[in-house]
C-alpha cells in the first residue's frame, strides 16, 4: 500500500510516525512510503535521511495523493481533514476518549481510524504499545525536568566544603511511567520512595531499590482488575492513603505523579495543601495534567509557582526526547501493520482480530467503537 507520513501541525509535537529504519523495513514488505518534506527535522531526521531510505519526499498535497493510509502522531485538524484521500486509512494517537466529534467527521470522510492508544495491552500487541513506548520516556524525562527546575542538587556529594544530601524524590502511580522515573531518579542518586494502589506495584517498586509507600489493608489486597489496571479506590481508602501521603511528601523535594485509571479523570493526589507543605525550591511533576491532573494545582504545559515550590505539567514530555520516541513510537506502527494489511500489501485490515477490533474507530463512514458510539 502507499503510506503517507506527514509533519505534525499541532503545536509543540516534535514527533514523526515514521523513521529511515522503519520505512527500510516497510519498503521490505512492499508498500511504499511518501514522507512531507520537513516532517522529520524536529526529531533529527532530515529528508535526505528519508530519502536515503526509499522513500519520497515533497509536499502534503502529492503525499497524500493516492494513499492507502496515513500515517500520523497526532490526530489531523478539520483543514487537514479535508486534504486526506476519502476511503484512507489513518493511524495515529487519536486521543479516543475524547474525540467523538471527532470520530463522526473521520467517519464522514471515509476514514478508517485507528487508535493506537486503544490497542489492547496484551502479550501479542507488547510490540505495538503505544503507551507504554512513550510513557516510559515521559517517566524518564519527568525526572529530568523536574531535577534541572529544582533548586538544589539530586546526589549527595561529599565535598571538602561540606556535605549535600541526597533529594529525596518521591512517585506516585508506579505503572510504565511511574517505574521509569523511579530507575531515573535511582540513577541520578536521588533517595526514592514510590506509591501505588496496585498490590503488584510494590515489588516492581522494591526491585529498583526504592521505598514502597501505601495504606495495606484489604481494600489494597484486591486493587487490581484482571487486565492488570488499577480499580477506582473508595473515599474511605483515599482519606486514609491521603493522610499516609501528607505527612511523606511534606519531608520530599520532589514528586512525580503519574497515577492513571484509563478512561476516567486523573485521582487527585497532591492537593494545595500538600504542596504548600513541601519547602520552597522543591518540585512536583504532574503527568497526568492532560486527565485533569493528580495535582489540581498543574496546569497544562506551564510551570505554576506555588510559595517557591514550582508545580510542572508539561502534557507532551516525549515530545523533549523526540528522536528517542519517534523512534519507538514509528516501530509501534510498523508492528500494527500486518493487521492492516492483507494480499499483495494492500489496505485490508483483519477486522476480525481482537487487535484491530479494540483499536479501529471508524470504517465504512459509520463510528464502530463501543466507546465512542451515542447511547
Ligand atoms: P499506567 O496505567 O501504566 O500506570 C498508572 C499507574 O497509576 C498504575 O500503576 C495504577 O495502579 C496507578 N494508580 C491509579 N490510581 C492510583 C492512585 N489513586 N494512587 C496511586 N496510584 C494509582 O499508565 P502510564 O502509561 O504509566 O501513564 C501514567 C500517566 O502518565 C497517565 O496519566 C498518562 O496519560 C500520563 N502520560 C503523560 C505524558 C506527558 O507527557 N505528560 C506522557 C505519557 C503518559
Amino acid at each position: 500500500m502507499r503510506i503517507a507520513v506527514l509533519k505534525e501541525r499541532r503545536a509543540g509535537e516534535t514527533r514523526v510516525s515514521a523513521t529511515p529504519d522503519t520505512i527500510k523495513k516497510l519498503i521490505a514488505l512492499k508498500h511504499t512510503v511518501a514522507v512531507e518534506a520537513g516532517a522529520g527535522i524536529t526529531a533529527g531526521i532530515r529528508d535526505e535521511d528519508f530519502t536515503a531510505a526509499g522513500a519520497t519526499v515533497g509536499p502534503a498535497s502529492s503525499v497524500l495523493s493516492g494513499a492507502d493510509i496515513v500515517f500520523k502522531v497526532r490526530a489531523p485538524d478539520t483543514a487537514e481533514l479535508a486534504t486526506y484521500p476519502k476511503t484512507a486509512g489513518l493511524v495515529a494517537l487519536l486521543e479516543p476518549y475524547a474525540a467523538k466529534k471527532e470520530a463522526a467527521a473521520w467517519a464522514a470522510h471515509g476514514l478508517t481510524a485507528v487508535a493506537m492508544e486503544f490497542v489492547p495491552r496484551i502479550t501479542r500487541a507488547q510490540s505495538m504499545d503505544v503507551l507504554s513506548s512513550q510513557a516510559n520516556l515521559a517517566g524518564y524525562r519527568a525526572v529530568i525536568e523536574g531535577s534541572q527546575l529544582y533548586g538544589r542538587a539530586v546526589p549527595m556529594m561529599m565535598t571538602a566544603a561540606g556535605t549535600v544530601a541526597a533529594a529525596k524524590i518521591f512517585v506516585m502511580g508506579a505503572g510504565v511511567a511511574g517505574l521509569q522515573a523511579i530507575a531515573t531518579a535511582r540513577r541520578l542518586g536521588g533517595i526514592v520512595s514510590a506509591t501505588d494502589v496496585r498490590p503488584a506495584a510494590k515489588e516492581q517498586v522494591a526491585s529498583l531499590g526504592a521505598k514502597f509507600i501505601a495504606v495495606e489493608d484489604e481494600e489494597f489486597k484486591t486493587a487490581e482488575t484482571t487486565a492488570g489496571y488499577a480499580k477506582p479506590m473508595s473515599p474511605d481508602y483515599q482519606k486514609k492513603q491521603a493522610e499516609l501521603v501528607a505527612a511523606h511528601i511534606a519531608k520530599q523535594d520532589m514528586v512525580i505523579t503519574t497515577a492513571l485509571i484509563p478512561g476516567r479523570p486523573a485521582p487527585v493526589l497532591v492537593t494545595e495543601a500538600m504542596v504548600k507543605s513541601m519547602r520552597p525550591g522543591s518540585v512536583v511533576v504532574d503527568l497526568a495534567v492532560t486527565q485533569g491532573g493528580n495535582c489540581p494545582l498543574s496546569k497544562a504545559d506551564e510551570v505554576v509557582d506555588v510559595n517557591g515550590v514550582k508545580v510542572i505539567g508539561f502534557s507532551n514530555l516525549p515530545a523533549h526526547v523526540a528522536a528517542d520516541a519517534s523512534a519507538l513510537y514509528a516501530r509501534n506502527l510498523l508492528a500494527l501493520l500486518p493487521l492492516l494489511t492483507g494480499e499483495n500489501a494492500a489496505f485490508a485490515p483483519k477486522w476480525d482480530d481482537e487487535i484491530v477490533k479494540a483499536s479501529v474507530l471508524t470504517r465504512d463512514g459509520q463510528v464502530v467503537h463501543p466507546a465512542l458510539k451515542d447511547g
